[in-house]
């Protein structure tokens, strides 16, 4: 039993083989904390884990006979702000008087098995496959003022360090309330003794890993663009400040959700921390009117006391598992070539075609066709919203005359959309101005010279859909990019009445979620979705939910900014998750050049494919690029589905390595790259992980042998031989790292 309930000292304790999550009711009704981390053995009290009974100066007490119980001391589960805490409350409500106290006490509560939907049913969410993989608590409070009732879920997963928590408010009073603030969690840390993790960036710099110790006051990872955003993915963790890749504390906290969020981190005056997570509140309010439930996303929290590669594990495994569906989480994306890069919008079919057989002709599965098929489409200035083929570039039959002649030379076709955009120059927004997203009497801002259309509106979302389902029924297509190039300005909508403007970024989110969700019972079940907000600018479990199984991770693909990049990524998503790409060099995007064996040792360890046209290269690339295909195929199960580890290198940033062993530990791919070239180098010794220290490994490529052990406690050397290149040729032979800028190994291992 993964729940157990103190009746006597009304304490309930989730625990499973290697996590404890202990909670109190206290006397007064609140829901107190008591402890989350490591396992602990039950036992029958753990209130001794409550602070310390003494008053303390400047503390209010709500309940002047029990001085243990001021809020402002307490480790609490949902606190609110207002009733002597002081922090950042997990809720907001305003009542029909103005005022904005609420106090929600324990009233009752649940230990079912398994895990059930979110009440609302459109929000995404991780699931369990049969109710034997763990239990759900629903806590039910009310404040018995106004007859709201909040309900406070947990679920925890059997064989995972893995509790998920979201909330939910139900109005059963006789009044509208308005919500300002709803968070999915709340929760409190006894110290200060943390550093942040948060995975920060741009366009084209996506999922930077960034550190900073926590402070008193708040430090707060947020976006508040309409989408989770290129600048900071809705994941954070707390990791103590000795936590490395492989041993330390870590809790790890990643919303399940696509749009604006919070995670924001307050460390109060005795050194507690309290870390709330969900829907920002930032231009949020919701109305709840009588006998209506507002529904939080979900926060799947990950613990782990062996360093950061096993919180990332623990997450890979439950994306991979249990939030992708169980009808596609097991669908292998196809090797593909995307015409982006080699063409933009310059293209007609036979330039598309001649790309396509070449890929073909070496291996390649998919051909995905971006940007530019359809009318008034020659530049990114017209065109998006009509979804009218452009027999110009299509004439013989259009996108389905192409994907007959792409199953004729045995190649699939996806097909590029972006269907939340509308361009200006546009008959449906010549038609429907009053769909795009705009204030009344206000300027439009223009993004990529482009609106974006108002998804809260039903008769839009009902548009999409059917233009969608056209295009889609009419040719063979099993491959979806669904891309998003701006971000929400001017949030306002003419459905939702004036008091209601504050629903409005949530209620886009909602209504994209529904429209994917509608596309995706249409479609076949072995339909790929790769979502893409001009790379990573909404690369998040919301999305990995109704766009499976992948994204496009960045429009950098530059090799070696792709590290940083893929690395951070990996904090919290699958390698099966993100889209990686080989492209030309110099690089479209920094202009580097890097050798084409770096380029695919990169995108090789993710979604692979290719941005450039075969046909351009030489034999010898050709060759390599045929080979690195085979090479993948050979690979595919074991990068989309085995266990990936960051490893440890002595040089920092200027080399990363990292490593795929199978479920088995018996096949092993490792990548190591090095940005910059060091003469004379010391060597760098890198330790494997993962493998069996009983077995011998055969490193393929080479022949030479290593036991398990030594690979993982003594490690691999590189930059050994202090190279000493003399002439050209012989240091364009070789990609070994050390020859030169930006080269790369990779090394496949087998017991
Ligand atoms: C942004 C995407 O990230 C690119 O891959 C490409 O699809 C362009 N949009 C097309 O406009």
């Amino acid at each position: 039993m993964s729940i157990k309930y103190n009746e006597t000292t009304k304490e309930l304790h989730l625990t499973n083989h290697s996590i404890s999550y202990i909670l109190k009711i206290l006397p007064d009704g609140q829901l107190g904390h008591l402890y989350y981390g490591m396992k602990l053995s039950h036992r029958e009290d753990f209130s001794h884990l409550l602070p310390p009974l003494h008053e303390r100066a400047y503390v209010c007490y709500p309940n002047d006979a029990n001085k243990d119980l001021s809020y402002d001391i307490v480790k609490r589960e949902y606190p609110e702000y207002g009733r002597s805490d002081y922090h950042e409350g997990a809720f907001s409500i305003n009542h029909e008087n103005g005022s904005i106290i609420t106090d929600f006490s324990y009233d009752s509560h649940t230990i079912e098995e398994g895990k059930p939907l979110l009440v609302d049913g459109i929000l995404p969410a991780t699931y369990m496959d049969s109710d034997s993989e763990g239990q759900t608590l629903e806590i039910k409070m009310v404040d018995n003022v106004t007859g709201l009732e909040l309900y406070l879920s947990y679920s925890i997963y059997e064989s995972l360090p893995v509790i998920t928590r979201s909330s939910k408010f139900v109005n059963t009073g006789k009044t509208t309330v308005g919500l300002q603030k709803a968070m999915s969690m709340s929760l409190d840390f006894e110290s200060m003794d943390f550093e942040l993790l948060q995975l920060s960036g741009a366009w084209a710099r996506e999922n930077h890993m960034e550190m900073s110790p926590l402070r008193h006051g708040h430090q707060s990872v947020s976006s508040s663009r309409g989408a989770s955003s290129h600048q900071s993915n809705p994941f954070v963790a707390l990791k103590s400040p000795s936590c490395t890749e492989n041993s330390g504390e870590v809790y790890g906290f990643s919303l399940v959700y696509s749009g604006n969020f919070k995670a924001d981190v307050t460390v109060n005056h005795y050194n507690q921390t309290r870390l709330i997570m969900g829907i920002n509140d930032h231009n949020f309010s919701w109305q709840l009117k009588p006998s209506e439930v507002f529904q939080t996303p979900e926060v799947v929290m990950v613990y782990s006391d062996m360093g950061l590669n096993q919180m990332s594990q623990t997450y890979h495994h439950l994306y991979r598992e249990r939030l992708i569906s169980k009808t596609k989480r097991n669908i292998m994306p196809p090797v593909l070539i995307n015409n982006w890069e080699a063409t933009y919008f310059d293209f007609d079919e036979d330039k598309l075609l001649k790309i396509a057989s070449t890929a073909a002709e070496i291996g390649v599965e998919t051909f995905v066709l971006d940007d530019g098929w359809f009318e008034n489409r020659n530049d990114d200035k017209s065109g998006l919203g009509d979804w009218n083929i452009d027999y110009n570039k299509l004439p013989n039959g259009g996108v389905k005359g192409l994907s007959d002649k792409l199953d004729a030379i045995g190649m699939k076709l996806g097909l590029w959309v972006e269907p939340e955009s509308v361009s200006e120059i546009s008959t449906v927004y010549q038609l429907h101005p009053e769909w795009v997203i705009q204030t009344p009497g206000r300027n439009k801002t223009l993004g990529r010279n482009q609106y974006l259309l108002d998804y809260t509106n039903p008769d839009v979302v009902d548009y999409i859909y059917n233009k969608l389902s056209k295009i889609y029924d009419g040719a063979n297509i099993t491959y979806v990019k669904w891309d998003m190039n701006r971000n929400i300005t001017e949030p306002y909508s003419k459905t939702l009445q004036a008091h209601r403007q504050g629903e409005f970024m949530h209620r886009y989110i909602l209504g994209l979620y529904s429209l994917l969700d509608k596309l995706t019972k249409k479609f076949p079940p072995e339909m790929i979705i790769e979502s893409c907000a001009g790379g990573g600018g909404r690369f998040d479990p919301g999305m990995l939910y109704y766009a499976p199984p992948l994204a496009w991770t960045s429009d950098n693909t530059d090799a070696i900014a792709r590290l940083q990049i893929q690395k951070g990524t990996s904090l919290c998503y699958p390698l099966r998750s993100m889209g990686c790409h080989v492209s030309m060099a110099p690089n479209h995007q920094v202009g580097r050049y890097t050798k084409l064996q770096t380029r695919i040792d990169v995108a090789s360890f993710g979604a692979y494919g290719f941005q450039l046209d075969i046909n351009k290269m030489n034999e010898e690339d050709v060759t390599r690029i045929k080979e690195s295909i085979l090479r993948y195929k050979e690979m595919r199960e074991l990068i989309q589905f085995g266990q990936f580890h960051r490893l440890e290198t002595e040089s920092g940033d200027n080399m990363t390595a990292w490593m795929m062993t199978s479920k088995d530990k018996t096949i092993a791919v490792v990548g190591i790259y090095q940005a910059l070239a060091i003469a004379n180098p010391p060597k760098s010794i890198i330790r494997l992980q993962g493998l069996l220290p009983e077995k011998i490994y055969k490193n393929v490529l080479t022949d030479t042998q290593h036991g398990g052990d030594e690979l993982m406690y003594r490690g691999l050397t590189f930059n050994d031989a202090g190279h000493y290149y003399v002439n050209e040729d012989a240091l364009l032979a070789t990609n070994q790292v050390g020859a030169g800028d930006f080269t790369s190994e990779v090394i496949i291992l087998q017991a």
